[in-house]
């Protein structure tokens, strides 16, 4: 039987390591946003897995909407062109305070982009949570207000990221052996 662990160099983080990570943002999110109208943004699919879990470790009233936009297509590394396939379903109004949900943070180009036509929307707020942040290939300057851990220049896989569609069902996070990409 073919294996997806059989293509990974090693884990980076752990499936109880993401469990914590995600409730400790849970709570500082609950915190944060306590007696505001709150939408979590998840930005398909990458986000996945991920606001699925956040959603569940947060435990204030929220709502939840879905954004897709194009910006790999199936390389390693970000064209520069990102482009809105599924808009939110959501009408923003003045007391909206929307919380963008990230997988990774990498060149930052898709959630710039993705900051900025929001921004246009006049919500109340607009902050930015991510799980996995990559700051040494920022090219844009862009912080996220929310990181669940920062990570090495390396590609990688699980718990909603994927490498060509691949990979997302892991459980876990690990880097992707570039024998996989190079071929
Ligand atoms: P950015 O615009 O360069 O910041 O790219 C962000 C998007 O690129 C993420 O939402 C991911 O879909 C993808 N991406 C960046 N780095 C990785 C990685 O290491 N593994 C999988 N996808 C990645
Ligand atoms: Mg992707």
């Amino acid at each position: 039987m073919y294996m997806m662990e059989n293509d990974i160099e090693r884990v980076l983080i752990t499936q109880d390591k993401l469990k914590k990570i995600v409730e400790e943002l849970g709570e500082k999110i609950s915190r944060d946003y306590e007696g505001k109208e709150l939408i979590l943004v998840s930005v398909l699919k990458g986000s996945v897995v991920f606001m699925g879990d956040l959603m569940r470790a947060i435990t204030i009233p929220c709502y939840i909407d879905f954004m897709s936009v194009s910006s790999y297509g199936n390389e390693t590394r970000s064209t520069g062109v990102v482009k809105i396939i599924k808009d939110l379903d959501t009408n923003v109004i003045d007391g909206s305070n929307l919380l963008i949900v990230e997988d990774i943070l990498d060149s930052g180009r898709t959630l710039s982009y993705l900051k900025d036509i929001l921004a246009r929307r006049n919500p109340e707020s607009i902050k930015i949570c991510t799980l996995l942040d990559k700051p040494d290939r920022r090219v844009v300057d862009l912080k996220a207000d929310y990181v669940g851990a920062v990570i090495p220049d390396a590609f990688v896989v699980g718990y909603g990221l994927d490498y060509a569609e691949k990979y997302r069902n892991l459980p876990f996070v690990g880097v992707l052996k570039p024998s996989v990409y190079e071929k």
